[in-house]
C-alpha cells in the first residue's frame, strides 16, 4: 500500500511516498535555510510564499522517483499541525483538490506523531510500550508510546524547545542558522566542561526550561567577549544533552519501560546521540534513533503515522483545518 505524505509545517517543503508505512521509496525537502539565514529565525510569511512555489514541483518529484502514478496511492497524509499556520495552510489546501480530483483519500496527521512515527522507517524497530523523547525546534516533549495511536505526555518544555535554543545561542554568537548543526560541528573542538552552564531541575516535574540558560549564555558572552566560540558552544550543548538524557531515562525508569526513542531535529546531534547510548546501555536500556535525514522535518515520517491512521479507518474529510496548536496524547494528572 503506498501512500503520499505531504509537510509544510515549518520552513522546509516535504513530500514522499512510503510503502506499508515502513519502506521509503521517495523523500523529497526543499528546506529554506538560505531564506531565513539572514535574519537569523524563521520568518512565517517568507515561509508560507517559499512553500507555495516549491509545493508542486516537490510532490512532483517525490511521485516521479518513487514511479509512482496517483491511481498507485492509497492515501495521501497531511499534516494537519503543530506548526506555523500559514505554512500549514499550504499543504492541507494542496492535499484537499489532490484528493478529490484523485478520488483518494485524506489522512491528517500530527506532526509530532510523525516525528515519533520516523524510526519505524528503520529497520530496527522498536515493540511497545518506548519512551519517545520529540527534541526540535518547536517542541522538546517526552511521551509514554503504548501504541500507534496511544500517547501521553509525560514532560514538555515550558519556554523555548531545545532546537530554538540551539539556534538563539547560534544568532547572538553570530554563527548563523539553523544554528544547531553548526553548534554540533564547532563543538568538536570545544570543551564541555570548560563553562558551567546552569541545567535547569524543575522539582518535581520531568518538564524542561531553557530560557534560563540561553540568558546564561548571553551573559557570559557580554562579561567575557573574547572566549574561544568552540568552548562556548561545547559548554551549552553539554548542558542541553545533560537534561535530555537525564530527563528521558528518567521517564523511563518511572514508567518501567526499558526503550526510549529520539526524534525531531536535535536528535541529529552527535554528541546527544553518543550521550543518550551511554547513559542508555549503564541503566540496560535499548535506544533507537532515527538516521540524520529523517530526524529533521521530512514527510516520509508524515506517511508512516497516516499508514496506521488509514488502517485504523480515521480518514478526513474536506472540512479538516490546519491547526497552529495540536497537542499528541493526554498529559500525565501529576
Ligand atoms: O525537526 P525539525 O527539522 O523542525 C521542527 O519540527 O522544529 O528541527 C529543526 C531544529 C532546529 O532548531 C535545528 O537547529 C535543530 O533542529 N537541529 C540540531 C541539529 N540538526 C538540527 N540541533 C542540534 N544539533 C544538530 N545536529
Ligand atoms: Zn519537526
Amino acid at each position: 500500500m503506498l501512500i503520499l505524505g505531504i509537510d509544510t509545517s515549518c520552513d522546509d517543503t516535504a513530500a514522499s511516498v512510503v510503502e506499508d508505512g515502513t519502506k521509503i521509496l521517495s523523500n523529497m525537502v526543499s528546506n529554506q535555510h538560505e531564506i531565513h539565514e539572514r535574519y537569523g529565525g524563521i520568518v512565517p510569511e517568507l515561509a508560507s510564499r517559499k512553500h507555495i512555489e516549491m509545493i508542486l514541483p516537490v510532490v512532483d518529484e517525490a511521485m516521479k522517483k518513487a514511479k509512482a502514478e496517483f491511481r498507485d496511492i492509497s492515501a495521501i497524509a497531511v499534516c494537519q499541525g503543530p506548526g506555523l499556520i500559514g505554512s500549514l495552510l499550504v499543504g492541507v489546501c494542496f492535499a484537499k483538490p489532490l484528493c478529490f480530483v484523485h478520488n483518494i483519500p485524506m489522512i491528517a496527521v500530527n506532526h509530532l506523531e510523525g516525528h515519533i512515527c520516523s524510526i519505524f522507517l528503520e529497520e530496527s524497530k522498536p515493540d511497545f510500550p518506548f519512551i519517545g523523547l520529540v527534541v526540535s525546534g518547536g517542541h522538546t516533549n517526552i511521551y509514554r508510546v503504548d501504541d500507534f495511536s496511544s500517547y501521553t505526555e509525560l514532560a514538555r518544555t515550558r519556554d523555548d524547545a531545545a532546537g530554538e535554543a540551539f539556534d538563539k545561542v547560534a544568532k547572538l554568537m553570530g554563527l548563523g542558522y539553523p544554528g544547531g548543526p553548526i553548534i554540533d560541528r564547532i563543538s568538536i573542538d570545544g570543551y564541555p566542561d570548560a563553562i558551567s552552564f546552569p541545567r535547569v531541575n524543575l522539582q518535581g516535574s520531568l518538564d524542561f526550561s531553557f530560557s534560563g540558560l540561553k540568558t546564561a549564555v548571553l551573559n557570559y558572552l557580554k562579561k567575557n567577549p573574547d572566549s574561544r566560540k568552540e568552548d562556548v558552544a561545547a559548554s551549552f550543548q553539554s548542558a542541553v544533552i545533560d537534561v535530555l538524557v537525564d530527563r528521558t531515562i528518567q521517564a523511563a525508569k518511572k514508567e518501567g519501560v526499558k526503550k526510549v526513542c529520539l526524534s525531531g531535529g536535535v536528535s541529529a546531534n552527535s554528541a546527544l546521540r553518543v550521550a543518550i547510548r551511554q547513559k542508555s546501555s549503564e541503566e540496560d536500556i535499548e535506544v533507537y534513533l532515527p538516521s540524520l535525514s529523517l530526524c529533521t522535518d521530512n514527510a516520509a515520517m508524515i506517511a508512516s503515522a497516516g499508514y496506521y491512521r488509514f488502517k485504523r479507518g480515521e480518514i478526513a474529510d474536506f472540512s479538516l483545518n490546519p491547526k497552529a496548536y495540536l497537542p499528541l496524547g493526554q498529559p500525565t494528572a501529576d
